[in-house]
């Protein structure tokens, strides 16, 4: 089993699943640390069910994740192989995002080896799968923060740019949006032009609203720019904030641990059945297998209803 990308709060509850679910079936499983870099230099530790004890709670992975660029190489995935072969590896568990899994079936190609990926990423933009570990936590620490900033801007008259993460997607921005009940939402999938945006703020100044929140996604342009047009053509006071990292760490939600105890389980029992190059994913409730290469390829639809909506509520 790898951790890899980009840490997801509930990688943990994932890992911990996996490793208790595999020694219950008389499995014998290893860990890579520090991701595929340390699957590459043979970081290998072994896992049985105490010593996956006390981190259910614990966001971030206590096997440590990396961006690999040495697995962006031909050599690196050979690299790979020859660990795993020498190791006598009879099946891998990758749990991270859309880069891990475009790792994890160059690995398959290159060996045929069983592979198995839980996605577990903040930005939730893995196509076939209904949500991600990981997910749920990131909109819940960025909605505490911006309830908070809700606050002040109430006090002040003011206007607050609020960038998340995503990367190049709006998943994050949009539900946090509708959840902050935001007067704006910015995000990659839906274009917009500045004007309008500022419009629609001075609209809603004039209809009584003192202050305002616009959600922008990190994907959906620079948010020093929006700041500066809503200061200098409409006139507004506007602090601007940039959540980050804080996005990505702290304890996983019940909904994330949930997610990952299921999809952790699940993927043991996804492998024993002899299943390969699949994501576990959650699908209306249900946890079920989809092609890897599928999930980390396809373009995953943004809810343009809820966008709606969330234009139609924020009057
Ligand atoms: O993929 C998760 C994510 O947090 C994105 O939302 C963000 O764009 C990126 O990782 C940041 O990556 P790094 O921590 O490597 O700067």
């Amino acid at each position: 089993m790898v951790t890899s990308g980009g840490d997801a709060p509930g990688m943990n509850a994932a890992v911990r699943a996996v490793v208790r679910t595999a020694v219950a079936e008389d499995l014998e499983v290893i860990g890579f640390e520090r991701g595929y870099d340390g699957l590459l230099s043979d970081m290998a530790v072994p896992l049985d069910a105490r010593s996956v004890g006390g981190i259910i709670h614990l966001g971030g992975t206590f096997l440590k994740t990396s961006r690999s660029e040495a697995m962006k190489t031909d050599e690196g995935v050979r690299r790979a192989v020859a660990v795993l072969n020498r190791r006598e590896v009879d099946g891998l568990v990758v749990i991270g995002g859309n880069g891990s899994f475009r790792g994890a079936c160059k690995i398959y190609a290159e060996s045929g080896l069983p592979i198995v990926g839980i996605p577990a990423s903040i930005d939730n933009d893995l196509a076939g799968t209904d949500t991600t570990i990981g997910f749920d936590t990131a909109v819940n620490t960025a909605l505490e923060a911006i309830d908070k900033i809700r606050d002040t801007a109430t006090s002040h008259e003011r206007v607050f740019v609020v960038e998340v993460m995503g990367r190049d997607r709006g998943f994050i921005a949009l539900e946090v949006g509708v959840a902050a009940g935001a007067e704006v939402i910015l995000i990659p999938e839906i274009k917009y032009d500045v004007q309008s945006v500022c419009e629609r703020l001075i609209e809603s100044h004039r209809r009584g609203k003192k202050s305002g929140i616009v959600v922008m996604a990190e994907g959906a342009g620079n948010c020093m720019e929006i700041a500066e047009a809503l200061r200098e053509k409409a006139g507004f006071e506007v602090r601007l904030t940039r959540l980050g990292h804080i996005q990505r760490g702290g304890a996983p939600t019940a909904f994330s641990r949930l997610l990952a105890s299921k999809m952790g389980a699940a993927s043991v029992q996804f492998m024993l059945k002899g299943l390969t190059r699949v994501m576990t994913a959650v699908n209306c409730g249900l946890i079920v297998p989809v092609d890897l290469e599928y999930a980390c390829t396809a373009e995953k639809e943004i809810d343009r209803e809820l966008f709606e909506l969330a234009l139609k509520l924020a009057t």
